[in-house]
């Protein structure tokens, strides 16, 4: 073969006195080689583009539902929605009107945020073991915020009568709830069980009109639960 009287030929060069040889490949790689590009091709039809292969999804659903019937979205990605659905793809943009100016700015999140109305059917609690149990609450999650006795600190005082959220005991459980999460409360829902949550938002209320010692100013409008 031609190729053979090529076999250990030097390169006409060398690299301080080292010389290669100008060999093919063995044709045990070359042919490894192909393999893995017909492997992949075969792989790729099989699973991303027709329904044969079940995706790791689906495989999943399977398991856990043994009547599962595949829906063509649980494909995982289908190569052929890259061409005809672009929308489909890492690249588009599903929300072209949020720019780097409106997230700075802090408008895109509030839209975001779902406006969820304030349960105003909530009963504070007034057991003496729900108020120690919120207060169990507030000491591991609250206090680093709004100081040991509710003085406030890095969160607004909770002791005076003026809220920037709502002074109704419903307002301060949809507030601890929810949170006001662009300026640094987060919701608690996500941390605390909704039983905790009203223990906690029973024992705030109970220190409003307590005079603690370092106040915080107040913030917000004055709300007097007496007056309505
Ligand atoms: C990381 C700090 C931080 C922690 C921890 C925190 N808060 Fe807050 N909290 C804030 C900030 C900041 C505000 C003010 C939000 C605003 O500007 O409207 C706030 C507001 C509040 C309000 C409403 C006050 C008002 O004037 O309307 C209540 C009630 C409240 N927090 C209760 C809690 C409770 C209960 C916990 C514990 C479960 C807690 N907070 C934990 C930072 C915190």
């Amino acid at each position: 073969m031609a190729r053979q009287k090529k076999q250990d030929q030097v390169f006409d060069h060398d690299f301080d006195g080292i010389q290669e040889y100008d060999n093919d490949m063995p044709s045990w790689w070359i042919n490894l080689f192909l393999i893995t590009v017909v492997f992949a091709l075969i792989y790729v039809l099989w699973y991303h583009v027709t329904p044969l292969g079940d995706s790791s999804t689906v495989k999943y659903m399977k398991q856990v539902d043994p009547n599962y019937t595949r829906l063509p979205e649980d494909q995982g990605i289908n190569l052929m929605d890259l061409v005809f659905k672009p929308e489909h793809t890492v690249w588009h943009d599903p929300h072209p009107e949020v720019t780097q100016a409106t997230l700075f700015s802090g408008q895109s999140l509030v839209a975001e945020v779902e406006e969820v109305p304030v349960d105003t059917t909530v009963v504070m609690l007034t057991g003496g073991a729900d108020i120690s149990a919120g207060k169990g609450v507030y000491d591991q999650y609250c206090f680093s915020c709004h100081g040991r006795v509710g003085e406030g600190g890095i969160g607004p005082n909770l002791t005076d009568e003026y809220w920037l959220n709502g002074g109704r005991f419903a307002d301060v459980v949809h507030t601890i709830k929810k949170g006001v999460p662009l300026n640094g409360m987060i919701a608690w829902e996500r941390s605390i069980n909704p039983e905790q949550l009203m223990q906690v938002a029973s024992y705030v209320y109970t220190l409003v009109g307590t005079t603690p010692p370092n106040p915080k100013a107040a913030q917000g409008d004055i709300y007097v639960a007496s007056a309505e």
